[in-house]
């Protein structure tokens, strides 16, 4: 097998936020392979960096009342430690705002502008005059053009509609609340229609991205002329300054994959090679790891620019889903928004490692993280199937060491290594959910050897002794095979393994012969079982961390004008008018579904003492009759009773919303209690 030489580069992490459980599918995805392609014997760089520049950044700053410099650095730092304790060992880790990134960014642009590519425009945006900045696309929220979805953001909507800020209905500053005026600035723009055909060819071509991403560009971007690039914004923004542009600066999407080629040339610097040999090289490949969110920046603007600019094009962009967990959105109320070092305070990496690896493939599609699998899978595959192996074995060679002479398995070790083939295509495909089957197969085969031959029986025995060195001989052999076949996913285990057998784990073909004859270390606990405790403290740990900051945080407000434009106020009423509604504190004190109704559910409401009113409210979709009881409502007190098919509703409770499962009840603050008026 000749040597690959392979250039790895995983997203660039944003400055202004810590490294989530989200965020870690992507970068464990990509620490894997890395570990795989040098496990294979490749020579192979993992190579990020902070996304540093970029409104968002400069707003956190201000809000933080600190300088970004000083801000970014914080993070780097915080950034750094994340990915440490998740044992994701980059080679070179930068920053978009780095001196590399800065010259680098200016010879691109050069090219860039010598190619004809630039013209500039006066164009219109929204400019938050509260804030006193331009607003970036996704600090504007409104209802979009196309299909009037409201609460969007101001590039695209839910429904995948492109559009942009000024095209919203609606617009509201997710800075301030306000809403934005449009302003006049120049900007200038890449014509990337002019690279047309060769995107065209490129991401249909020689497998550089996923079958479903290249149809996906095709349907969406290339079956039409692809609009010009917005590659500057004005004053005030945080980022490289355009040195032929003064007052306008490199919009963050220009410099951040730049980052990937700053960070490769300080590694570069680093070990005395060529950055030629890495970017413009046709011998090197290059593999991009990406969340599908950013498909976008990669595979059209990202390819036009090393085109243009004459650096090697990706070998592959490597798609991959979000992260759900137990199967919705992660939610920072629900607690499933689980920041990294949050995470590292409850559980061991290597659990988190081995459910994504066993959950990724080479498809685009969604990774949940089911919290109830997650502790059976690590206990039952990880404890169970794999370091059992070892820790029922190793403690009666410590003495005698491995036998001399491989002992008759039955062909396990021989059918092992005959599928180290099988399981290296399905590292290779990022099809590691196959790789991690198939290896859980080979446990599968060893434990019941373990079982048949009771090497806890033969230990008692004396004359045993012999068969004892040779069943633990077999067991330790399978289980360093398995270590081998997961050191890419488990690089502490494979350390271990290591350490126990006396021969550091650094090649696959290791997995081909076994040890003989060598001594055993003493055996120290690998690896303990998750306890389901230690994921809820996790998870309600995150919760309280958000609740606390949010009560330091600044509020962000960003409410949609589209429920007072579907519903416009009622014509003014006087004061008298208003205290004739009787409305009242009130407790629900029992509630049920109306069998016959389809929206209906009946309450009895409590008015303080025995007072009570039943009410028939249109709530069923939006509310669970046990979720209601107990809890305290406004209601209106006077209405005159109406009756209904299936009895009399005697009040009214009050919600807001359209209807549907988009009901919300309104509930008093804590301290009201039954009876009270609302006044
Ligand atoms: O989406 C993001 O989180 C960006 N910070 C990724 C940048 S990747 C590269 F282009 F720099």
């Amino acid at each position: 097998m000749s040597q690959r030489r392979l250039l790895v580069t995983a997203a660039l992490p944003y400055a202004n936020g810590p490294i989530h459980i989200g965020h870690l599918v992507e970068y464990l995805q990509t620490d894997i392979w890395v570990r795989f392609q040098k496990l294979r014997g490749h020579q192979c760089l993992y190579i990020c960096a902070d996304d540093t520049h970029g409104t968002a950044i400069m707003i956190r700053a201000q809000q933080e009342g600190r300088d970004e410099e000083s801000m970014i650095a914080d993070m780097r730092e915080a950034h750094v430690r994340d990915f440490t304790g998740f044992d994701i060992e980059f080679d070179n880790y930068g920053s978009t705002n780095s001196d590399e990134n800065r010259r680098l960014c200016a010879t691109i642009w050069q090219a860039i502008r010598e190619s004809g590519l630039v013209h500039e425009a006066e164009i219109t945006q929204l400019y938050d005059t509260v804030a006193g900045t331009f607003l970036a696309d996704r600090f504007v929220k409104g209802t979009c053009p196309f299909c009037q979805l409201p609460g969007q953001y101001g590039d695209s909507c839910d429904n995948g509609h492109h559009y942009t800020p000024v095209e919203l209905i609606d617009p509201i500053s997710t800075l301030s609340g306000s809403t934005p005026e449009p302003r006049q600035a120049k900007h200038l723009f890449v014509k990337i229609e002019e690279l047309h055909e060769f995107l065209e060819e490129w991401t249909q071509s020689d497998d550089h991205l996923q079958t479903e991403v290249a149809n996906y560009l095709k349907g969406h971007f290339l079956h039409e002329p692809l609009r010009d690039w917005d590659i500057s914004r004005p004053a005030p923004y945080f980022g490289f300054e355009i040195p032929d542009s003064p007052g306008n600066y490199w919009y963050v999407w220009f410099d951040a994959p730049i980052g990937y080629i700053a960070s490769t040339q300080q590694w570069c610097d680093q070990h005395g090679e060529s950055l030629d040999d890495w970017w413009r090289s046709e011998t090197c490949e290059i593999h991009h790891f990406i969340g599908k969110d950013i498909t976008y920046f990669h595979t059209l603007f990202w390819p036009a620019m090393l085109k243009t600019a004459g650096f090697e094009l990706p070998t592959r962009v490597h798609i991959h889903g979000f992260l759900t967990v137990d199967g919705e959105k992660m939610s920072k109320s629900k607690g499933t928004f689980v920041p990294a070092s949050n995470y590292l305070k409850h559980l061991d990496p290597a659990y988190l490692r081995y459910y994504y690896a066993s959950k990724l493939t080479s498809r685009v599609d969604d990774l949940d993280l089911n919290l109830e699998e997650f502790v059976t899978k690590v206990n039952s595959d990880l404890v169970g199937k794999v370091v059992n192996l070892a820790s029922r074995t190793a403690r009666f060679v410590g003495q005698t060491g491995l036998s001399e002479a491989y002992p008759d398995d039955g062909g396990l070790f021989a059918e092992a290594a005959g599928q180290a083939d099988a399981i290296a295509q399905a590292y290779e495909t990022c099809d590691y959910n196959r790789a991690m089957r198939l290896i859980m197969a080979l446990a599968d085969q060893a434990n019941p050897y373990v079982e048949s031959q009771q090497p806890w029986e033969l230990r008692k025995d004396p004359e045993q002794a012999g068969r004892l060195q040779d069943v633990c001989t077999v067991a330790l052999n399978l289980f360093r095979q398995l270590a081998i076949y997961l050191a890419p996913v488990l690089p502490r285990l494979a350390h271990q393994t290591g350490e126990l057998l006396g021969q550091p784990i650094t090649d696959w073909q290791q997995a081909q012969t076994p040890l003989i004859g060598t001594p055993v270390a003493k055996f120290t606990h690998m690896l303990k079982r998750v306890e389901p405790s230690q994921v809820e403290a996790m998870i309600s740990d995150s919760r309280e961390e958000t609740a606390m900051n949010s009560e330091t945080e600044t509020p962000v407000f960003n409410d949609s004008a589209e429920p007072l434009a579907a519903e416009p106020l009622a014509e003014e009423c006087t004061f008298d008018d208003f205290v004739k509604v009787d409305l009242r504190v009130a407790r629900v004190v029992e509630a049920a579904e109306v069998p016959e109704a389809r929206k209906l559910l009946q309450l009895t409401l409590s008015l303080g003492g025995d007072e009570r009113r039943t009410v028939f409210a249109g709530i069923k979709a939006a509310y669970e009759p046990s979720e209601l009881v107990g809890r305290l409502v406004v209601c209106v007190a006077n209405l005159a009773p109406r009756k209904m098919k299936f009895g009399t509703s005697e009040a009214m409770v009050v919600a807001s919303g359209p209807g549907g499962n988009e009901v919300f009840l309104l509930s008093p603050d804590e301290g009201a209690v039954p009876g009270q008026r609302v006044h």
